[in-house]
């Protein structure tokens, strides 16, 4: 039995551009997956806790096509298990055996809330199950088979950065094929969560048709990288008035481009009105989680009163990536 945990992960910048080339910039958060392991003789059996921060448990034992009792929407859950069964794929082909296994996930990580729980799971998930299978990857293979799962999950549609910060821990520019650790401040982020989940697939081909459609859109998209770009400036130079302000813009872009919500949105102006130094979505989009930065308690105070947000916490930089946490 072999239990491995990684990082969820805000993005300070980039969601959505990133799928097209342009650089983006999450950081690994204080909330992690942790996945145990344990090799059996054939089948997949998992079980799943503590998914929300709400702490609702989702359970469900069965075969790998095998229909889970739950009590959250189908496709987040059809969704959940899709990474699972791909995480085990590549365990299985890195360590080249054929096995089943049973697996507990124990998660301080909202599902679908732009908060990386579906890069966080597949990449402890591919790590414990390799370390059962008695083969230790490197972090750079273990954060190109997570890729390979949310490729297959997303049907060809994502990026490397979740899953690269969420095996590496801490800041990382992610452009392309290229993933590189960066250095960046102490960051005072504020999470404002609505309870909700937005469909990662169903948001990127959102963007990618509108993206199709109007040269305005790619222009964004464009927009996106140029914003990025200045904010990898503005993070070397330890400046958190600007990254805020480069987070506000961002925020509108990705509006434009039709990811946001009514409460997301709601959640953005409750920390804008309170002196956030910048608010923006994190992630696809469409529910769940904003990150702000604020130094003061002003911004959590006033999430706590917004309508249609559910819970507000910090969650600070973690440098911790993926670990090995015990046989
Ligand atoms: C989802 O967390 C981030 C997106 O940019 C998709 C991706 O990069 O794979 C929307």
């Amino acid at each position: 039995m072999v239990t491995a945990s990684a990082p969820g992960k805000v993005y300070l910048f980039g969601e959505h551009a990133v799928v097209y080339g342009e650089p983006a910039v999450p950081c690994a958060v204080e909330l992690r997956a942790s996945v145990t392991v344990r090799r059996r003789e054939s089948g997949l059996r998992v079980q799943a806790g503590d998914l929300t921060l709400e702490e609702f448990t989702v359970e469900y034992d069965g075969e790998e096509s095998g229909r889970p009792d739950v009590d959250v929407p189908d496709t987040l859950v059809e969704a959940g298990m899709g990474y699972i069964n791909e995480a085990v794929t590549q365990a299985k082909d890195a360590a080249g055996v054929d096995c089943g296994f049973d697996i507990e996930i124990e998660s301080e990580i909202p599902l679908g809330a732009g908060l990386g729980s579906s890069a966080a799971v597949a990449v402890a998930t591919i790590d414990a199950a390799t370390r059962e299978l008695g083969v230790e990857l490197s972090r750079e293979e273990l954060a190109e088979r997570a890729y390979q799962v949310e490729y297959e999950v997303q049907n060809g549609e994502a990026s490397r950065a979740d899953t690269y910060c969420c095996t590496m821990g801490g800041a990382v520019r992610v452009e392309g094929d290229d993933c590189q650790p960066i250095e960046a401040p102490d960051l005072p982020f504020v999470i404002g969560y609505d309870g909700g989940a937005g469909d990662t697939g169903a948001l990127v081909s959102g963007v990618r048709e509108l993206r199709s459609e109007y040269d305005f859109a790619a222009d964004t998209i464009s927009a996106i990288g140029d914003l990025v770009r200045r904010g990898e400036q503005a993070l070397a130079a330890g400046d958190i008035d600007e990254i805020g302000k480069l987070m506000d813009f961002n925020h509108g872009l990705l509006s434009a481009l039709g990811v946001s919500s009514r409460s997301l949105d709601a959640m953005v102006w409750a920390a804008r009105d309170a002196n956030a130094l910048g608010a923006k979505l994190t992630g696809a989009g469409g529910g769940g989680c904003i990150v702000a930065l604020d130094q003061t308690r002003e911004t959590e105070t006033a999430l706590q009163f917004t309508p249609g947000c559910e819970e507000t916490f910090r969650a600070g930089l973690s440098t911790t990536g993926v670990t090995h946490e015990a046989e």
